[in-house]
């Protein structure tokens, strides 16, 4: 079933059907201001922290309410709906409903009994508070008079987790009043004049463009008594009633009371924020000039296309184009932004960046806006300790230089991270060569960066402690330790139990350091890093191959974790791929492993994390055996590691193969089974319900995940080949032999590249001729010398 479609033109998703199988949402909004809004306009928004900066109350787990609605009353019939579907949720036969998701704004168009409205919800660029733009059309032969009631719920303090569960508190710091075109809620009021005047915040939901005819400030008069956002009393009387809030629970509504004669259209916007009377007052104000939205909205579009504009593919395959033209671009920048902060399904307690996660982010949008990565990349590396390990969480407020770390009791405190992971700074690696790739920056690497702790250092011996912090933290057979966990939360094998994963991590690093050391003319640090990778090699050799495979790790007491024959857990995804993408397993290896993970692992909807799931036979410090099987990390469809699949799979060459597994987990792909995914059809999610389940391919944690940004590296490097090194672009597209033709565009150290690939044979990758503006390459590699500011490029595979 379905229940929207792309636009491509427009960059936008479009519902057609209001009654999703769960809430789709957009994120609106920067770090500063950031809002999520549902397709029935539910959601919840927030200064800063989702946690602690909390605007608009959201109850999880109890569908999407409440929101920010906007009600619609005809007074003569005294009938009501509302601009999105629900709350109040009339019979579909009656109402029309369109959302369009875009670029950082929510637009909910419906017709009901001949009046059209049309509720664009955004925050401004570089702002700190949204808009709820209503524009109302009579589309009937009559006139009408329409009331229309905007409705926001307030938290009664900021901390979100204060403002659920501590009522006996938070309901009697605030109260509202209604101030003439607005109603301004205050918390912790009788401070403002004194020592502790920090204490105080000032909300305001007000109304532009139209006078107030009626107000309320109290949730409770609102809606009235055992009623719901569906059917509140004071819409059905087509009045408020002005009962503002002194203890018990704020709300914001305005009210009102249009005429509108037959083909008559209004414009007017409710106005939510943190701010001071005086602001309130200035933006009301600002917003009575009715074609301020449309120009906000374009400049988001501006902004946003034009990011994404840097990479622009035209390929036989609609949803390809989808995702990685805007949607997952999109999502990666949004992840980028927020982390793992808040969503529909958590509130964004966690005090910072998790340092794997956010390196990983980084990743996602190099190839789009090297420079907005690079801030937060050097960020990253301010936050690697001295002794080359990494702040496992990093303080949204970091400062370099005086940062406590897990050593600290006071760091565990304020975290609650008790140690350091095995491969969070081996995360800087891949990172830290794409941005130096993609922009040719190989002076970075001379650049002084702090450290989270104490002192600095240039950016080549961050990456050289990084690696020292690995070698100093060796486990049995003198493989990398796996310490508090790797990249697996779950997985715990003891103090001196060793990752495989991370061994192959490593192993990568030392090869992106010898390519540094022989920029840098560092002879001994290449000597060094090739001497480290042949010992390192052959330990792996010897230590991590079983039969027909890489196993997963080996906990401290000398079990091996992944090896054929085991009951449970007998095959893991990871080290098969990274065995490949670190560059050890040669070719033909790397094909047999990847066949076997074909065999075992790969299902309908993409290839689980491990199998069989572990139900009686996991080993101590295995933790996913807390999960259902087939669910997260226990035999799931852990979806991150599909963009590391795609990637290995293209790095083999397998175009076939590496997209067939692209379109088992592609959302836009599975659009015409949403009601079996569930989740957003634009947007990647954390994990799908494996084979165990009795719902296979239902997903689960939408938006802000790790597997944006790994699927992303798995189709530009992977997929469409594009794979520059220091001094130019390798161009090695993996695809499906029924490519014949595609072109992608790029910018790519601030020129141009128009890239047209033929593959007349059908083949999968390859690359037979290449011309570069009418030249003849000697292989598949682009010398960046060779490149003007606007390049016709044609590769034949
Ligand atoms: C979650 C975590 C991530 C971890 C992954 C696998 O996505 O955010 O850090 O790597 O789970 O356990």
């Amino acid at each position: 079933m379905q229940y929207g479609h792309f636009d491509a033109a427009a960059r936008e998703y479009i519902i057609t059907r209001p009654d999703t199988p769960a809430p789709w949402a957009n994120y609106l909004g920067s770090p500063a201001y950031g809002a999520i809004i549902s397709n029935n306009a539910g959601g919840y928004s927030f200064v800063k922290s989702g946690a602690a900066g909390r605007l608009i109350r959201y109850r999880f787990n109890e569908q999407d309410r409440p929101g920010r609605y906007i009600y619609l009353r005809d007074d003569e019939s005294g009938d009501y709906w509302s601009a999105s579907w629900q709350p109040v949720g009339k019979d579909l036969d009656q109402y029309r409903s369109v959302c369009r998701h875009g670029t950082g704004y929510t637009i909910m168009e419906a017709d009901y009994k001949d009046l059209r409205s049309e509720a664009s919800y955004y925050v401004p660029m570089d702002a700190d508070h949204e808009v709820w733009r209503l524009k109302l059309t009579n589309t009937g032969a009559a006139a009408r008079k329409i009331s229309v009631f905007g409705f926001v719920e307030f938290t009664c303090e900021s901390f979100y987790e204060q403002d659920q569960v501590n009522l006996q508190y938070t309901q009697f710091i605030t109260r509202t009043y209604f101030k003439d075109q607005f109603i301004l809620q205050t918390i912790n009021e009788n401070c403002l004049n004194a020592v502790n005047e920090s204490r105080v915040d000032t909300r305001f939901f007000g109304l532009a463009g139209a006078p107030v005819t009626s107000y309320c400030g109290d949730r409770a008069a609102f809606l009235g008594g055992y009623r719901d956002y569906g059917n509140p009393v004071s819409v059905e009387k087509g009045r408020l009633d002005g009962t503002l809030n002194y203890n018990l629970n704020p709300c914001g509504a305005l009210h009102t009371a249009l005429t509108l004669k037959p083909g008559e259209s209004v414009s007017l916007a409710f106005l939510l924020g943190q701010k001071r009377e005086a602001e309130a007052q200035a933006l009301i104000a600002r917003y009575k000039d009715s074609g301020l939205p449309d120009q906000e909205i374009n400049d988001l579009k501006t902004y946003w296309h034009g990011k994404l504009a840097n990479l622009k593919v035209e390929t036989p395959d609609e949803n390809f184009n989808h995702m990685v033209n805007t949607w997952n671009a999109y999502q990666c920048f949004i992840t980028f932004n927020w982390s793992r902060a808040a969503s529909l399904v958590y509130c964004g307690q966690r005090n910072g960046y998790g340092y794997r996660d956010t390196v990983q982010d980084i990743q996602g949008i190099i190839h789009l806006d090297p420079e907005m990565a690079l801030e937060k990349l050097k960020f990253m590396i301010s936050a690697q300790v001295n002794h080359g390990g990494a702040l496992p969480l990093v303080k949204y407020n970091h400062n370099p230089g005086h940062e406590n770390k897990p050593e600290d009791a006071s760091y565990r405190t304020e975290t609650g991270h008790p140690s350091y992971r095995a491969d969070d700074a081996l995360w800087l690696f891949p990172t830290v060569w794409k941005y130096i790739t993609e922009t040719g920056n190989i002076a970075l690497l001379d650049e002084e960066i702090p450290y989270a702790d104490s002192g600095a250092d240039t950016l080549y011996k961050h990456l050289d402690k990084a690696i020292d912090f690995s070698l100093n933290h060796l486990g049995i057979h003198g493989l990398p330790a796996g310490l508090h966990a790797d990249w697996n939360d779950c997985l715990r094998l003891g103090a001196n139990g060793v990752s495989v994963f991370v061994a192959f991590q490593l192993y990568y690093a030392f090869e992106i350091m010898i390519r540094c050391a022989r920029h840098k003319g560092d002879a001994a640090t290449e000597t060094r890093m090739n001497e480290l990778k042949k010992k390192f090699g052959a330990i792996i050799e010897e230590r991590c191959w079983d039969t027909d495979r890489f196993v997963r790790g080996i906990t401290e007491r000398d079990e091996v974790v992944g090896k054929p024959g085991d009951p449970e857990a007998s095959l893991w995804l990871n080290p098969q791929s990274w065995s490949i993408i670190s560059g050890f397993a040669p070719r033909e290896r790397g094909k047999a492993v990847m066949d076997l993970v074909y065999r075992q692992l790969n299902t309908t909807y993409g290839a689980r994390l491990m199998a069989p799931s572990y139900r009686r036979h996991a080993f101590e410090g295995a933790l996913a055996l807390l999960f259902n099987p087939s669910t997260k990390e226990n035999g799931g469809i852990f979806l991150q590691t599909q963009g590391w699949l795609i990637l290995a799979e293209a790095l083999l060459g397998r175009g076939g193969r590496a997209f067939e597994y692209y379109l088992e987990s592609c959302p836009a792909a599975q659009n015409p089974i949403a009601q079996t995914r569930l989740l957003e059809p634009y947007v990647y999610s954390q994990f799908t319900e494996s084979v165990d389940s009795p719902f296979e391919g239902r997903s689960h944690v939408h938006w802000l995940t790790g597997t944006a940004s790994t699927v992303m590296v798995g189709c530009v490097e992977g997929i469409l080949g594009l794979r520059p090194d220091i001094n130019g672009l390798r161009l090695s597209p993996a695809v499906p032999a029924s490519w014949k033709n595609f072109t992608m565009e790029k910018t790519f150290r601030g020129k141009k590249l128009r890239i047209q690939v033929q593959n007349p044979q059908g083949r999968e990758s390859g690359c037979r001729k290449l011309t570069v503006n009418g030249v003849e390459m000697a292989d598949n590699y682009i010398s960046a010398s060779v490149l003007k500011a606007d390049n016709e490029i044609i590769l034949e595979m």
